[in-house]
């Protein structure tokens, strides 16, 4: 499987625990909201098959030296990239995430992750659950290689991030993962689809092909009719699915979404998660934190954290006991 439009190389300017990462929750995006500031929605490439792209077919645009999904160390094969493999066929997969025995622990003595391990399969829907506090965003941050764990391991579409120095990591970060939050975080009195092709900003696309990506994003989040509309000329629902399109634009392996209804009424929500749902149908794998019941229950998969550790996950059938 070859990535399609990459960042160029030496894009990864934003390194990990640099202040352009804040938490998870907080803004990202810098003051008007770009990506600019870090890889945070950049090119990112993978499964998530836009008809315009196909859950398979990702156009090269750019140069490809960048940490993908070759072989890697180990000599692995490249494995991802098939919109939906049959069961059997994604068991023989590398795992989009593999997390073993993750701690995380903040300044102060906090350990927000205690011993986690996850692995998320091409192509799956999950939801993270879990009390205020429980480690969620932490998990998320982690998962997102926004962050570093304390120990344990985080493997990315096969690459260990121990390995990778930070500019590499925020190489693998910018071709591989879309994030949405719960402030959407776009750019005030930037257009819709100039708002979304900023997802695209490291891909080394010249702008009008940007531009036109990015309108094709919008129509998937059905948004075609908003284009030129501004931030403040959009309801809550449909910033949030600017946002969305922005994250999917440059086809991520994984999107991450941390509370994406947190700010929305139950309508709007529900339109979101309709497309969440839409956007897996299609071949996204979605990882989505929310703190609703009735969100978390319609998802295939439910990860339960309590006191920084795994308590449940349904793909496993019971609950983990520790
Ligand atoms: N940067 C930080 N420094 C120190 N402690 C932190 C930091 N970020 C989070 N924590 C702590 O880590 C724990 C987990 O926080 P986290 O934000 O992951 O929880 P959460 O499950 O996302 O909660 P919520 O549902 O309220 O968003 C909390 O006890 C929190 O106070
Ligand atoms: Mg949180």
């Amino acid at each position: 499987m070859t990535g399609t439009h990459r960042p160029a190389p030496g894009l990864g300017r934003d390194p990990v625990g640099s202040p352009a990462h804040g938490p998870v929750d907080s803004p990202v995006h810098g003051p008007v909201g770009s990506p600019a500031h870090g890889p945070v929605d950049s090119p990112v490439h993978g499964p998530v098959g836009s008809p315009a792209h196909g859950p398979v077919g990702r156009p090269v645009h750019g140069p490809v030296d960048l940490p993908g999904r070759g072989p890697d160390a180990a000599g692995n094969p490249p494995c991802h990239g098939s919109g939906g493999p049959a069961p059997d066929a994604r068991a023989s997969r590398t795992p989009v995430v593999e997390l073993r025995n993750v701690v995380k622990e903040y300044a102060g003595g906090v350990r927000a992750l205690d011993g986690v391990h996850l692995t998320v399969e091409e192509g799956e829907l999950l939801g993270i659950v879990g009390p205020s506090g429980s480690g969620k965003s932490t998990l998320l941050h982690i998962v997102g290689t926004l962050d570093r764990p304390t120990t344990g391991t985080v493997a990315i579409a096969g690459h260990d991030i121990a390995a990778l120095a930070d500019r590499k990591l925020s190489a693998l970060r910018a071709r591989h993962i879309g994030f949405v939050f719960q402030a959407f975080h776009l750019a005030p009195g930037v257009t819709a689809v100039d708002n979304v092709a900023e997802g695209l900003l490291y891909s080394g696309l010249p702008r009008a092909r940007r531009r036109a990506l990015a309108a094709e994003a919008l129509a998937r989040v059905g948004l075609a009719d908003r284009a030129r509309h501004r931030p403040h000329e959009l309801s809550g629902g449909q910033k949030q699915r600017v946002a969305i399109a922005r994250a999917i634009v440059g086809q991520p392996d994984l999107l991450l979404a941390d509370e994406p209804t947190g700010a929305l009424d139950t309508a709007s929500g529900e339109a979101v998660v309709e497309l969440l749902h839409s956007l897996n149908r299609e071949g996204a794998t979605i990882a989505v934190i929310t703190h609703d019941t009735e969100i978390a229950q319609r998802l295939p998969r439910r990860v339960r954290i309590r006191d920084g550790r795994v308590v449940a996950d349904s793909a496993r059938g019971k609950a983990v006991v520790r």
